[in-house]
C-alpha cells in the first residue's frame, strides 16, 4: 500500500495514487511560465547509483511513480550521459499513459530534449532511431560541427550556450517551443547546473531503504556550490521508502 504521510494523512488506493501525482503542487504559480521539476532515487545515506545505474535503487513503486510523473510532462530533459547510461529507447510512456494525455488535451508523447555540450552521441542509438516524436538536442556554439550535421539527420539540434550552458536560454528555448511543464529526469550534473542557477522549482525525491557506500555521486554535482532553500510539499510512503516532493518557496 501506498500513503500519503504529509500533508493530510491518507490512503492512496488506485486512481487516487494518479491524480495525486498528475496534480501540481499547492504553491505553483497560475501563470505561463514555465516550470521546472526534477525527479530523482537515492540511497538513505545519499548515492544516486550502484553500479554506475540508478535501477538497484528503486522498487515497483518508485518506477509507478517515475512514469506518472511523466504524465503531464511537455518535455522531458536528460543529460547525455544518463542517456549513454541508462538507454531511453522507445515510447518513454504506455499506451494507458498516452490516453490520459490525449484525453487531456497533451500530445500522446512528450518529446525528449537531450542535453549535450560534446554531442557524443550516436544517430544509430535507440533514443533517435526508436522515438516516437523527434528528439531535441540542447547543445554549445562550440560543438564539434560534423556531430551537430549527423544528429540534426534525426534530431532538432539547437544551441543554448556558448562554451557552457546557459539556464537561462535554455529555460527560453523549451518556453518558445510551448513547453511550459518542464520535467526533468537527471542526472546529477544538469540538477548540478539548475542548482547553481537557482532555477529549480521542484524536486521528487524517492529515498530508497539501501546503505550504499562506496564512491557514488550525491543527486546533484557541478564546480559551484549551490544552497538554495526548498519547502517541503509532500510526503509519501510505501513499505519502507519515502516519496518526497519539495518546491522552490515562492516570495
Ligand atoms: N539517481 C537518480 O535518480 C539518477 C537520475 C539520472 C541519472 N542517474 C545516473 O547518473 C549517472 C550520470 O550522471 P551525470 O551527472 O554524468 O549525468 P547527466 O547529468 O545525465 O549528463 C551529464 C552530461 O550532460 C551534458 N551536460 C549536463 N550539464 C551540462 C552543462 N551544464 N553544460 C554542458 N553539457 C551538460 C554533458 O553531456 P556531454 O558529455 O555529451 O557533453 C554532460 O557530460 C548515470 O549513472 C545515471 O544512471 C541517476
Amino acid at each position: 500500500m501506498i500513503e500519503r504521510l504529509f500533508p493530510n494523512p491518507a490512503p492512496l488506493p488506485h486512481g487516487a495514487l494518479e491524480d495525486e501525482m498528475r496534480a501540481a503542487p499547492a504553491s505553483r504559480p497560475r501563470s505561463n511560465a514555465p516550470w521546472l521539476s526534477f525527479n530523482f532515487v537515492a540511497s538513505i545515506d545519499g548515492a544516486a547509483t550502484v553500479d554506475g545505474r540508478s535501477g538497484q535503487l528503486g522498487n515497483a513503486w518508485d518506477q509507478r511513480l517515475f512514469m506518472l510523473l511523466r504524465h503531464t510532462a511537455d518535455v522531458i530533459v536528460v543529460g547525455a550521459q544518463t542517456i549513454r547510461a541508462e538507454g531511453y529507447g522507445g515510447e518513454l510512456l504506455g499506451a494507458e499513459a498516452q490516453q490520459w494525455r490525449k484525453d487531456n488535451w497533451l500530445s500522446a508523447h512528450p518529446p525528449l530534449a537531450i542535453v549535450s555540450g560534446s554531442l557524443n552521441l550516436d544517430p544509430d542509438m535507440a533514443v533517435f532511431a526508436q522515438a516516437p516524436v523527434r528528439p531535441l538536442v540542447l547543445t554549445l556554439e562550440t560543438a564539434p560541427a560534423q556531430r551537430r550535421e549527423a544528429l540534426a539527420e534525426v534530431a532538432d539540434v539547437v544551441n543554448v550556450g556558448v562554451a557552457s550552458l546557459d539556464v537561462e536560454r535554455t529555460m527560453a528555448e523549451l518556453a518558445s517551443r510551448g513547453f511550459r511543464n518542464i520535467h526533468s529526469e537527471g542526472g546529477p550534473t544538469l540538477l548540478g547546473t539548475f542548482a547553481a542557477a537557482g532555477r529549480v522549482d521542484e524536486l521528487s525525491l524517492t529515498v530508497s531503504p539501501l546503505l550504499v557506500g562506496g564512491p557514488a555521486r550525491r543527486i546533484a554535482h557541478g564546480p559551484t556550490d549551490a544552497s538554495q532553500g526548498m519547502v517541503l510539499d509532500r510526503v509519501l510512503k510505501a513499505d519502507s521508502m519515502l516519496f518526497l516532493r519539495y518546491v522552490r518557496p515562492t516570495h
